[in-house]
């Protein structure tokens, strides 16, 4: 109440101070029914919202909102004593179409361009001799010539509505400025670079100022970033059906995907509306526009369709204030819907208003000399181009601290927003600086374009396999594949070659191989990553996945089970044979496992549907395919896939946790399961994540970088401890080895200077002579050294060194024999004419057993075994028993000699026996 009083009293005052300031505001006044005109002056103007004058979707609800914006601004001065104080603002507004015209409501498109010049410029001008500023609610045809006319003559103009670049001109127009950003052409370049667009096409709209004086801007600024224009078409505003199909052929013809659309805000709607139903609006087109589509919700239930996915662009604005919406609702005595306001130029004019009158005040306050007087009755013209209202510390409706730059426009970030095709509803994806040169927010996840995607879509037909991954990623993910099989490789390797050693055994060889080769797979699995992938390829990706993840995981699964099965269930067997049949029944199901993955993942890659989709690379502007992880896979199938897949992990996690009661350290490899649960965790969580975000141009690099990392993990992780083990195992070896070689080197030295001649015996004597031996003085102590040539079965034997594959190493022939020191050394010996191997042999005999015609000497503590070949069992029998026969007599003989201490303990001999 007190308030309102004092808004009363301010106004009485003013009234009774007398001096009246008006501003004119010219509009398509003649879209609003009861109006009245005396030439282009109309009066009778309904301010209180009436549905059966005001249509809010056509241009008398454009006109109307734009009026009220004036009002309210005009209504914010008066009552402000601190702003042109004992000075009331009054309104006078000029139709720039002439007297009420029934059809202009719809049809007008801000044509009367000729009767705005004539007519509405000159009634202001010079017979309204009160207006010293202008606010124009008028398209940009229409305020070419009002506003230059109205330059000349000195009187602002503030347009709330001309987008054309030709107003920038501050030769032609000084007293001109705008409150909004005038920059489409930049703005529109700028986010095609960003997209990286290189072929767009433009639809202009002829016969429409904004249209063309934007076509020649665009198409510069086109060139100069180098951006093709694949085709320009021109329609008149009131194009026809056949020029709709021109259109739409040549956008066909020239497979163009990006087209800007220049025009205003009806022919925006038109374009979209009739080349739609021609089949050019479709999901793989991004149309933008520079005017916001004026469009009746209700009307055209398809058109929503077509706007889906529609970009704008347009200079920043502030959300309208509360205070605002009060303000409007007063004088409307209604609430109306708050998204008109947004599709009117209403805070652009509600601004317009604002400066002009903070302009005013400012310049009275300038100079004291300069009374209210000289400023109402137009005195001050010469001091009020469009200078006077750059910097006023106005914050306002499109922007706080409103500035307007050079050319007499606002200085505002530009925003780019994406139609919903729901009721003209927008959703910013994207601001620019001030200047429209950089993009200074970006949402990537929100979708953006028709096809629903973030991604921009190519912007034409060719797609290049080859480029996109860059040849650094290339190169990288070549050489991780080629790094990781290797090293698979190797691993594979070191665990065959030590297939003896207790620590390999304990990691049992069959499951660690397997996991090697899943991990193998995975790494093979890279080389799919390099290029821009196919269909095939991008279903192959998958099920080598499944297939890696089956073969890492299961094996570790099953080994742990049945370690589980046999000790934590307390049933630890004793009977070897028993526990060979449970370990192969494990191994059995296992496998079956593993071919159950094998086969899901096949039916993966014949059956999926995921498909690629094609893209645009923003950097290196080249269109080309990626694996769309969210296009619609075959819901069963995948269903099967997670199932399948997070059975086997909860199995490795209840597995897990049932080792920890196992307690023998060699067997219990719960630490391995956790580093391989939390890798495949990790993992598979990263690479969901990757994929979940929209694909650029690294996306398959990263991916493939995580696969890299996460096998090597799981490969380092599950294989370093044994590896390490294996290690102190050989170090300590190889310590013995040392100790036996020093040994040896030390003793052969006397052994050769005392015996020399004695050790040295022909082979090539007579094989009668069967049984030689000698007893010779060492160190002082008696030595009894016999040997036995091995010939009775067979002269020559057939022999050769084993490792541990059992490979490679050739088959030679040699004379076998065997030896002892005190009948407590036994050695069996070959001697060929290059060499001579010499075996330990054990203290007792059992191990010797000949199988399939052959018999192996295994040599524990070093890699090399020997190996001889006989026609048959029979002969290798006969051989055996010949060597039994001397070694007996040695064991025989050693009970006896047991007293007898042998300086030459441990020692694995091996001499050189020069042949003659
Ligand atoms: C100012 O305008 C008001 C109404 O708008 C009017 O009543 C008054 O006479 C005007 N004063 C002058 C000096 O023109
Ligand atoms: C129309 O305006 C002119 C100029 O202001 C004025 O002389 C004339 O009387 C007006 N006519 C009517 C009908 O108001
Ligand atoms: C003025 O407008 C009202 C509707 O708001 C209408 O009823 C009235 O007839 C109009 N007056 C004239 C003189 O046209
Ligand atoms: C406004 O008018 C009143 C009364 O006419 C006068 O006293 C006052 O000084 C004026 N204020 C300004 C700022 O001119
Ligand atoms: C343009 O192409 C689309 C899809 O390829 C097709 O549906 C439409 O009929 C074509 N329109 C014309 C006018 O050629
Ligand atoms: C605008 O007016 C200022 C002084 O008020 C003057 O310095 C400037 O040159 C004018 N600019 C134009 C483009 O007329
Ligand atoms: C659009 O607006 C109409 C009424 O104005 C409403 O009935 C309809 O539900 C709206 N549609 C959407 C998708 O919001």
């Amino acid at each position: 109440m007190k308030c309102a009083a004092i808004v009363l009293a301010v106004h009485v005052l003013s009234v009774t101070a007398g001096l009246n300031l008006t501003i004119g505001s010219v509009a398509s006044y003649c879209a609003i029914r009861y109006m009245n005109f005396n030439s282009s002056l109309g009066s009778n103007f309904t301010e209180a919202y009436d549905p059966s004058i005001i249509n809010l979707v056509d241009n008398s609800g454009f006109v109307y909102y734009q009026d009220l914006a004036i009002l309210a601004a005009i209504q914010t001065i008066n009552s402000d004593p601190s702003i042109l104080p004992n000075i009331t603002v009054t309104l006078k507004r000029f139709s720039d179409c002439g007297p009420y015209d029934p059809n202009a409501a719809s049809d007008y498109a801000g044509f009367s361009a000729g009767y705005a010049a004539a007519i509405t410029a000159s009634d202001v001008t010079e017979i309204h001799t009160d207006v010293i500023g202008v606010i124009g609610d008028q398209y940009s045809t229409a305020t070419r010539g009002v506003a230059q006319i109205l330059s000349n003559a000195q009187i602002p103009y503030c347009s709330s509505a001309a987008g054309s670049p030709r107003f920038s001109n501050k030769a032609i127009y000084p007293y001109l400025w705008r409150t909004f950003a005038v920059s489409y052409a930049k703005q529109c370049v700028l986010i095609l670079r960003y997209w990286g667009v290189k072929r767009i096409g433009i639809v202009y709209q002829s016969d429409n100022e904004l249209g063309r004086a934007n076509l020649v801007t665009l198409t510069n600024d086109l060139i100069d970033n180098g951006i093709t224009v694949t085709t320009t078409i021109g329609l008149t505003s009131a194009f026809d059906e056949k020029a709709a199909v021109f259109a739409c052929k040549s956008i066909n013809r020239t497979d163009t995907r990006y087209i800007v659309n220049l025009g205003l805000d009806s022919f925006v709607t038109n374009v979209l509306y009739s080349l739609g139903t021609l089949g050019c609006v479709r999901e793989n087109n991004v149309w933008m526009a520079i005017s916001f589509p004026r469009v009746d919700p209700d009307s055209l239930p398809k058109l929503n369709d077509y706007l889906r996915g529609l970009v704008v662009f347009r200079g920043s604005f502030n959300e309208i204030m509360p205070s605002f919406v009060q303000e409007m609702d007063s004088i409307t005595q209604t609430h109306l819907p708050k998204e008109y306001l947004y599709f009117n130029s209403y805070p652009t004019s509600y601004d317009c208003a604002m400066m002009m009158l903070l302009g005013f005040d400012k310049l009275l306050k300038s100079n004291p000399s300069f009374s209210s007087e000289m400023l109402s009755t137009r005195k001050l013209q010469n001091l009020m181009n469009f200078t006077l209202f750059q910097h006023l510390n106005y914050n306002g409706m499109t922007a706080d601290d409103i500035t307007l730059d050079s050319f007499g426009n606002l200085a505002a970030p530009s925003e780019y927003l994406t139609l919903l095709g729901e009721n003209l509803t927008t959703r910013l994806f994207a601001t620019s600086d001030l200047s429209a040169s950089t993009i200074n927010f970006y949402n990537t996840s929100l979708p953006i374009f028709r096809d629903g995607s973030a991604r921009a879509p190519p912007d034409g037909p060719t797609f290049d396999y080859s480029k996109p991954s860059s040849t650094v990623q290339r190169i990288v993910v070549m050489t991780a594949a080629v790094t990781g099989m290797s090293l698979t490789v190797f691993c594979s390797l070191l665990i065959l070659f030590h297939n003896t050693s207790k620590v390999v055994r304990a990691a049992s060889i069959p499951e660690t191989l397997t996991l090697l080769v899943g991990c193998c797979l995975s790494y093979c699995g890279l080389l799919l990553y390099m290029d821009s992938p196919a269909k095939q390829i991008c279903h192959a990706r998958v099920a080598v996945l499944i297939v890696s993840f089956g073969l890492t995981v299961s094996p570790v699964v099953f080994k742990s089970l049945f370690l589980i099965d046999i000790f934590a269930s307390g049933k630890a067997y004793k009977n070897r044979a028993m526990l060979r049949k449970t370990q192969l029944k494990y191994r059995f199901t296992n496998c079956m496992f593993i071919l159950f993955e094998v086969a899901i993942a096949l039916v993966w890659f014949l059956k999926s549907h995921a498909d690629t989709k094609a893209v645009l690379d923003a950097t290196l502007g080249l269109n080309y395919h990626v694996c769309n992880a969210r296009s619609n896979a075959n819901p069963a199938l995948v269903v099967g896939v997670y199932t399948f897949n997070l059975a086997l992990c909860a199995a490795l996690v209840y597995s897990s946790v049932r080792q920890r009661s196992i307690e023998s350290s060699a067997h219990n490899d719960s630490t391995t399961m956790i580093i391989l649960m939390i890798t495949l965790a990790l993992g598979f969580t990263l690479i969901e994540g990757i994929n979940a975000l929209e694909s650029d141009g690294w996306t398959d690099f990263k991916v493939a970088m995580c696969i890299f990392i996460f096998t090597s993990a799981i490969v380092i992780g599950v294989l370093l401890p044994t590896i390490l083990d294996l290690y102190q195992e050989s170090l300590s070896a190889r310590r013995y080895a040392a100790f036996d070689k020093n040994a040896l080197r030390s003793q052969s030295r006397e052994v050769s200077r005392t015996s020399e001649r004695e050790l040295s015996f022909q082979l090539s004597s007579s094989p009668h002579a069967r049984k030689t031996s000698f007893t010779t003085e060492m160190s002082g102590r008696t030595c009894s050294y016999k040997y036995q040539l091995l010939q009775h079965t067979t002269e020559f034997v057939t022999w050769r060194l084993t490792n541990s594959v059992q490979c490679c190493n050739a088959w030679r022939l040699g004379v076998a024999s065997v030896h002892s020191i005190n009948s407590q050394k036994v050695w069996f010996s070959i001697a060929t004419f290059r060499k001579t191997v010499c075996i330990p042999l054990p203290d007792n005999d059992s191990w010797m057993e000949a199988r399939f015609g052959k018999l192996k000497f295994p040599r524990p503590k070093s890699q090399l075994g020997l190996e001889i070949e006989f026609a048959d069992n029979v002969e290798a029998a006969a051989f055996l028993e010949e060597l039994k026969k001397f070694t007996k007599l040695c064991y025989n003989r050693k009970h006896e000699m047991k007293e007898i201490e042998s300086t030459l303990k441990g020692v694995s001999f091996r001499h050189e026996i020069k042949l003659s």
